[in-house]
């Protein structure tokens, strides 16, 4: 049977760290109230003239050379992101070009938050069905420039920051009890969420798309509701992690690590206890760099496997929630 093994991993955040007392000094926020609720310390921000397909690309470029190979391999491009270069076309194409691969496929996923988990799900089921050999997944965001920086904007404002990350999985032939493959997805939606966290404009159904008075009211600004987000999240972590494990009959215990989406450590920290999972077993990062959507599960598989937390044979869960709703797991053998 074909696996599909993970190969290389890779990252790129920029350069400019803005702390939770730079924040502070924009809008009424407080280091103490950020750290207290989030975990958050600092994340990072683009500087003008970045753009997402640049982050896009050096999380790419690095996860090609770990992984030793060409861009001119890749079979398939899957880009996951809720905040695209422009409305169309999707940002997989501007990888596709910027990394000098093939013509190959480059699809777009906008699953936001579980946009990486549902990329995986879909590079190893190409690689299984045998449509593709090697597959590029990447989670790339800016929400820097998307953000109302004044009070208003304050309860977003204080958790998102831009990065981006990046996986190759390739098609491997092994055998045997310990082989490194994805052994198993689930993926979740429930579209009566939507409005709960969400971008309402510029509106693909709305003539003009946006007018100057939505922008003056400031609709064009993401929207949360913070409780229901936090609620949701907790339960749906739990239960994917759970049916993921099922699905993949593996016992929480022989998990060694759960990369969980970083979008408040308070979650993670409340998924931890409720599932009873040891500390270590539970990767977090969020406190450097806030929450960067579905750019957060890949940066933080790239720095567990370079920190020396992930060996051959280990099994590795990865699992997302966010705006959708949507959430899902991936159980892997690294
Ligand atoms: N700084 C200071 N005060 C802030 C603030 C900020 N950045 N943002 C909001 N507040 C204020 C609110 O205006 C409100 O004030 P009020 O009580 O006078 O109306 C108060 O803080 C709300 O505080 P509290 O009820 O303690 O907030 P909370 O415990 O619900 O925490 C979140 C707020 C957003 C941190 C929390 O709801 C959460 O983590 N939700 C999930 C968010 C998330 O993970 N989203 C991404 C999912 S992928």
């Amino acid at each position: 049977m074909t696996c599909a093994k993970v190969i290389g991993t890779g990252h790129c955040v920029p350069e400019r760290v803005v702390t939770n007392h730079d924040l502070a000094r924009m809008m009424d926020t407080s280091d103490e109230w950020i750290v207290e609720r989030t975990g958050i310390r600092e994340r990072r921000w683009i500087t003008p003239g970045t753009t997402l397909d640049d982050l896009a690309a050096g999380a790419s470029r690095m996860a090609l050379q770990d992984a030793g190979i060409e861009a001119g391999e890749l079979d398939l491009i899957i880009c996951a992101t809720l905040n695209p270069d422009c409305f169309f076309p999707g940002n997989g194409v501007l990888l596709q070009h910027a990394l000098g691969a093939r013509t190959v496929g480059a699809m777009d996923l906008r699953n936001q938050c579980t946009g990486f988990v549902y990329g995986v799900a879909t590079a190893a089921a190409h690689i299984k069905a045998g449509f593709a050999r090697t597959v590029l997944v990447v989670g790339t965001e800016i929400h820097s420039t998307s953000m109302d920086l004044t009070d208003r904007g304050r309860d977003i404002a204080v958790l998102f920051g831009d990065g981006a990350g990046a996986a190759v999985l390739r098609a491997t032939g092994d055998q045997g009890e310990g082989r490194s493959d994805v052994l198993a997805s689930v993926l979740h939606s429930q579209g009566e969420f939507a409005r709960e966290l969400w971008c309402e404009l510029p509106s693909g159904s709305q003539p003009g798309r946006i007018t100057a008075e939505q922008i003056a009211e400031g609709r064009h600004y993401p929207l949360m509701n913070g409780r229901a987000v936090y609620t949701h999240a907790v339960r749906r972590f739990c239960e994917a992690i759970r049916e993921v494990l099922e699905a993949g009959g593996v016992a929480k215990q022989d998990v060694k690590l759960v990369i969980p989406h970083q979008a408040n450590l308070r979650i993670t920290e409340a998924v931890t206890k409720r599932f009873d999972l040891a500390p270590e077993q539970v990767f977090s990062n969020i406190q450097r760099y806030g929450n960067t959507t579905a750019a957060s599960i890949p940066i933080a598989l790239s720095e567990a496997s370079r920190e020396g937390r992930l060996a051959r044979g280990d099994l590795l869960v990865l699992v997302a929630f966010g705006s959708g709703f949507t959430w899902g797991a991936n159980l892997i053998r690294w």
